[in-house]
Parts: structure tokens; C-alpha cells; sequence
């Protein structure tokens, strides 16, 4: 068993923590049994900054391919860069296909745990590979070619994984839209990438209670015209008016199809999904991955990083709408041969231990999951992760937003038992696989992601792309390609130049603001831009200002992200109402009500201030700094550009 051990005189205080003094380190197990060894880390460090394309090679010949590649990276269209340049490949030969030529055949590949305790599946690789098979002969069916795009509105289930790959195998790209995203939402994402299909269910179980999914699609397709077919899987049973001819039962559509289906031979670069993420303007960007460079980096860094083993059962408890869902719950699991598990329902249903109870019910040896939920389980105290064995837990984890060391120390004593190490992993949609990660043999400091994986050359820099003094504040920067990176955003490359590549010239930047210690350790400190991380999802402070003045109470609309104890950063909105509208409470609930059903539950309102003005530069931009350095009881900096 792998065990990590604290060392280095550890304060006994939270401000002690604040101070970042504790280190972590391995204990022998860990490093014994690691995929990787620490000297193979160090090799694989420098071998990495000194041939980042040698290092991804070698990475990529883990992996099937129907015809090698004849170039690793061809930079000459930069920043559209292209990885494994004339190789064949498909990403679903290597998560399902392969394995049933082998002793994986009958290995169970996905164990799904629905939200009602009682209800469980298990879907061994072959079943898989059959059932994959037989929804790409349905989407085949229907008219669906490679390149066509489907969109997947639907929360954790077997046929949300299904469905997905069943796109991939036949070059068709699918859009994941989280299933807590409402129907505008959903409708903008659907239009922007034209989507013939759209895959989604009856209905979901979150918390208790029934959400009626099939209505918001109902309300989504009032104006999807390029939708033929929506297909509707029955989850929860409740009754729902199928008589528009578009839809159609996943079932019904399933009995009697082949389940033999090629696997189409595609261009590695050949996109697989798109996904939208929140920027800095009102418009989700649609985030482009391809087939090859992204298996190759999913692949490498599961395996690295999580030291994802045959036996290992591993529980990443996202959503299969975030890229976490896609990289590390479906895609990089079932590449890597795996048993990956996907819970359907709510961490703390029916009772706050829900997540502890379902490690021990499968044996669970990993667990992934996010700063936003270790802290609301810390409120229940330690109690509850101590009533329950965690033997087999060997390995941590947690993405989507800076981890307080609190909540750190707090994960590692409590569920991990102070022998699990914890991998702090930080990414990005945009990014496809982790980018700044420990490897189980790390020494960790809680609070710190560590140091850039092998083959990432990541930086922390000034506006002029000059790197900063360790321990100084600057730009998260990364200054080498990647081969999971996003390709281009989907129908909109020039936005995808400017916003990634052009901001520092030639570099890629993330959007970060982070610091290096003395010992080269990231911190990230958060964005740098006009962006919210909500609970570690991404949204727009413009995508909520834009549906605040959708009301027709309101003028004028500025939003900001303030601290919270859980969520991380939660949303406070300045409203400047129109003619002929007072404040009140009642206002105050119904613009509530409003940007929920505009935006969908993620977007979490603290307080709506009603004002009469709003700081502005003159050439009327909002200056939201300005209102975030009053809230927070700050200095607001240079006010020069200030109109009023
Ligand atoms: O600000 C960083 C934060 O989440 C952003 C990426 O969000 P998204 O594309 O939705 O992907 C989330 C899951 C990969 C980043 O720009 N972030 C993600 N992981 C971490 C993090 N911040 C600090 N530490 C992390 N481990």
C-alpha cells in the first residue's frame, strides 16, 4: 500500500498552514509501487524540457495506431499547431476496442452508481464495446457522418459515456452541455455547433427529487433549427410527451441494432469534441480537442500522475459536462484499461456521508473530486469520513479551483489517513490533461500544485512575457505546445489567437495569476481576467451581467467574484434599475429567479446591490476592479482612467 507521510516539524495551527511551511513526502510504499519512480521522474523532468516532442513521442508509442505519425509537431501555422502529423488513428480503438483482443475483455470497465442507493451497474468491456457499436449504428442510422456534430445533454449516466464514444468511433464530434445548464444555454450551444442531434434523458436525480431534463430540451429546441432527432434515454420514468415526431426513445432505437460497427479510420488530428467554457465575453467559447494529441497526453498523465494501476478501482467524481468528466472519468480511464466510476446523484444524498459510503462499497482505490466539495464535507466534520473504513483508498486528488491548505490538511488526515498522497492538478478545458500536477513521489505542500508535468514547459511571467523572481506574482503562462491542447475555438479562430497566444506574444496564456517558491512549487492564485471560478466552474462575469439586463427592470448591470468559505468565489452583482422600478426584496428574488432560469443553478448569486451609478472608465467600460477593491476593503490602484 502506498503511503504518504508528513515531515518537516509540522505546526500544529491553520495560520501555521497560511504560512506554507509544511512539506509532504512519500512514504517507501509509495515510491516503491509507483508506475514511476522517482529517478524515472527526474529523467522524464529533463528529458522533457530538453526534447519536449521526444518525450510525447514516447508517450504516444503506448498507444494503437492504424498508421504512425511522420512528424511529432508541425509548428508551421502556429499557434494552430497539429501533433502526430499524418498518423491514423481513433480514440475509441484505444479506450474500448483494444481491450477486448484481450484479458481485459471481461474486466468491468464502468461501474455506475445511480443517486437511489439501491440502483448500481456494472459494464464490463465487452458490453461496453457492443453498446458503443450499436449506438454508432443508430447515429449511422440517422443520417450521421463524420464530422456531423450531436450534442449530449445529459447528466452521469452509462449512456452519457456510450454515447460519447459511439460519436467518437465514427469521427462524428460530440458537445457535452451540463445537465444543470438551462435551456438558453443549451440552445446557444447547440446553434453554435449545429448540431443535427441532440442525446439526452427523461429526466435526473439530484438531491431527492426528480429534474424533468426532457423540458428544458423542449425549451431549448423552440429554436434549434438544425436539430433532426433528439433521443431520449428513460432514466426516470416519469411521464413525458414523446408525440413530436424529432424524438425518439434511446431504447426503442437500440433493440435490434447490430452491435458490430467499424471503427473509423481518422486523421489524428481529426476533431472529437467540443466543449464550451466560460471567457470573458457574453458568448461561451466552444473549446475544439482532437482524436490523437489528446489521447496521448490523457493517457500519460492518468497513468503518471494517479498511477492508475490494473487492480485500481478509481472514482472521479465530476460531471461528464467539465472537461474533468471527459478526460478523466471517460476518455483517460478506459484508455488506460481501468475501472472507473461514475456516481449519478448529489455528494450529500440521501445523507452528508454518501461519498465515503460509496468507496467502501466498491473498493474504491483513487478518488478525484474538487476543493468546493472537501470544504462543504469538512462542515459536517470528521466524523463522518472517520465512521467509515477508507482502507482502500491509496491515492487523492482535487482540480477546478485553488485548495486552501485547511481543506487539504483536513483530506489528507481525515480521508486520507495521512497515507495518501494528494495530487493537486492544475488545468483547463482549454489544456485537455493536467499541466501542473505532483506524481505520487512528490514531496507536496498543501496548497501548491507542485511543478509542471514532464514535456510542459509552464512560466510565470510579466505583461512583457519576462519571467518573475520566485515568490513575485505574475502571468501562468505556457511557452511549448502541448498535445492535448485545444486546437482552435470552434468556428472563431481568430478569437482563439488573440485570447490564448496574443495577449503575451507567442506564449500560451492560461488566464492564471500564480507565484513560484524558491523551490520552483506553483501556486495559483486565480484568474486574472474577468472570469468567476464558481464551486470550480468557470463563468463569465459578462454572461451574468448580460442576463441581469435581459430583465426589463434593469439598466445597467456589474458583476464581481467575492470570496466564500465553500464555493470559493461566489457571485455579487450591482444593479442600476430602470425608470419606474424600485428596489425590494421582491425585485431582489424575481432577478434571482430570472438569471437561474437564464444561466441554469451553477451561477451563485451572494447579493444583488442596487445602485445609482457604477465606476466607469470614459470611454464607458465598467471597471470592475474598482468595485472589487471597495468590497474587499482594498486599495483600489490607479484611478486615473476613472470618469467620474
Ligand atoms: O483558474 C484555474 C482553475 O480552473 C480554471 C480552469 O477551469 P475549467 O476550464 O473549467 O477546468 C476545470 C477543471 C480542469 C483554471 O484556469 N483551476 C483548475 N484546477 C486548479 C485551478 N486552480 C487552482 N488549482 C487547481 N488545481
Amino acid at each position: 500500500m502506498a503511503r504518504a507521510k508528513r515531515k518537516v516539524e509540522p505546526k500544529e495551527t491553520t495560520e501555521a498552514l497560511l504560512g506554507e511551511e509544511r512539506v509532504f513526502r512519500p512514504l517507501p510504499e509509495v515510491v516503491i509501487e509507483a508506475n514511476v519512480s522517482p529517478k524515472e521522474y527526474q529523467e522524464a523532468m529533463e528529458k522533457g524540457l530538453r526534447d519536449p516532442e521526444g518525450f510525447w513521442e514516447e508517450a504516444a508509442e503506448e498507444l494503437d495506431w492504424f498508421k504512425k505519425w511522420d512528424k511529432v509537431l508541425d509548428e508551421s501555422d502556429a499557434p494552430f499547431y497539429k501533433w502526430f502529423v499524418g498518423a491514423k488513428c481513433n480514440i475509441v480503438y484505444n479506450a474500448v476496442d483494444r481491450h477486448i483482443k484481450t484479458h481485459r475483455k471481461n474486466k468491468v470497465a464502468i461501474i455506475w452508481q445511480g443517486e437511489p442507493p439501491e440502483q448500481k451497474k456494472k459494464l464490463t468491456y465487452y458490453e461496453l464495446y457492443r453498446r458503443v457499436n450499436k449506438f454508432a449504428n443508430v447515429l449511422k442510422s440517422l443520417g450521421l457522418k463524420k464530422g456531423d456534430r450531436v450534442a449530449i445533454y445529459m447528466p452521469n449516466l452509462l449512456e452519457t459515456a456510450i454515447a460519447m464514444l459511439g460519436c467518437a468511433k465514427l469521427g462524428v464530434i460530440h458537445t457535452v452541455v451540463y445537465a444543470g445548464f438551462s435551456a438558453m444555454a443549451l440552445r446557444e450551444r447547440v446553434n453554435d455547433a449545429k448540431a443535427k442531434v441532440i442525446v439526452t434523458a427523461d429526466g435526473l436525480y439530484r438531491n431527492g427529487k426528480i429534474i424533468n431534463l426532457k423540458e428544458t430540451v423542449d425549451e431549448a429546441m423552440i429554436e434549434c433549427p438544425t436539430v433532426e432527432h433528439v433521443i431520449v434515454v428513460q432514466r426516470t420514468g416519469q411521464p413525458i410527451d414523446m408525440s413530436d415526431g424529432r424524438y425518439l426513445w434511446w431504447h426503442d432505437l437500440m433493440e435490434g441494432v447490430s452491435d458490430e460497427c467499424e471503427t473509423e479510420v481518422l486523421d489524428s488530428e481529426h476533431p472529437l469534441y467540443i466543449l464550451y467554457t466560460s471567457g470573458t465575453t457574453g458568448k461561451p467559447k466552444g473549446i475544439l480537442h482532437v482524436h490523437g494529441g489528446y489521447m496521448v497526453g490523457i493517457h500519460r498523465t492518468l497513468k503518471w500522475v494517479f498511477d492508475l494501476k490494473e487492480t485500481d478501482i478509481y472514482w472521479c467524481a465530476a460531471d461528464v459536462g467539465w472537461v474533468t468528466g471527459h478526460s478523466y472519468i471517460v476518455y483517460g480511464p478506459l484508455i488506460c484499461g481501468g475501472t472507473t466510476v461514475m456516481y449519478e446523484g448529489h455528494p450529500l444524498y440521501p445523507k452528508p456521508d454518501r461519498m465515503w459510503q460509496i468507496i467502501d462499497k466498491f473498493g474504491i482505490n483513487i478518488l478525484y473530486t474538487a476543493p468546493t466539495t472537501i470544504r462543504m464535507l469538512m462542515r459536517f466534520g470528521a466524523e463522518l469520513p472517520r465512521r467509515h473504513s477508507l482502507k482502500t483508498l491509496r491515492l487523492l486528488g482535487t482540480v477546478g479551483e485553488p485548495i486552501n491548505p485547511e481543506a487539504w490538511v483536513w483530506y489528507y488526515e481525515n480521508v486520507g489517513r495521512e497515507r495518501c498522497p494528494i495530487m493537486d492538478t492544475w488545468w483547463q478545458t482549454e489544456t485537455g490533461m493536467f499541466m501542473i500536477t505532483p506524481l505520487p513521489v512528490a514531496l507536496l505542500k498543501p496548497g501548491s500544485a507542485t511543478k509542471p508535468f514532464p514535456g510542459i514547459h509552464a512560466d510565470v511571467v510579466d505583461k512583457e512575457g519576462k519571467p518573475v523572481p520566485a515568490g513575485k506574482g505574475g502571468f501562468l503562462v505556457v511557452k511549448h505546445p502541448w498535445p492535448s491542447m485545444l486546437r482552435t475555438l470552434w468556428g472563431d479562430p481568430e478569437r482563439y489567437k488573440k485570447q490564448y497566444w496574443e495577449v503575451i506574444p507567442g506564449v500560451y496564456t492560461t488566464g492564471d495569476v500564480a507565484r513560484r517558491d524558491e523551490d520552483g512549487y506553483f501556486w495559483i492564485q486565480g484568474r486574472a481576467d474577468d472570469v468567476m471560478n464558481i464551486a470550480g466552474h468557470r463563468v463569465g462575469t459578462a454572461e451574468v451581467e448580460s442576463a441581469f439586463v435581459a430583465h426589463k427592470a434593469v439598466a445597467e448591470a456589474a458583476c464581481i467574484g467575492v470570496p466564500d468559505p465553500v464555493k470559493g468565489e461566489v457571485a455579487k452583482v450591482f444593479v442600476i434599475l430602470k425608470k419606474g422600478y424600485e428596489p425590494s426584496d421582491a425585485l431582489d428574488k424575481e432577478l434571482r429567479q430570472h438569471v437561474r432560469h437564464e444561466l441554469g443553478p451553477i451561477v451563485i448569486i451572494k447579493s444583488i446591490e442596487f445602485v445609482d451609478s457604477l465606476p466607469k472608465t470614459r470611454s464607458g467600460k465598467i471597471m470592475r476592479r474598482v468595485l472589487k477593491a471597495r468590497e474587499m476593503g482594498i486599495d483600489p490602484g490607479d484611478l486615473t482612467t476613472l470618469a467620474d
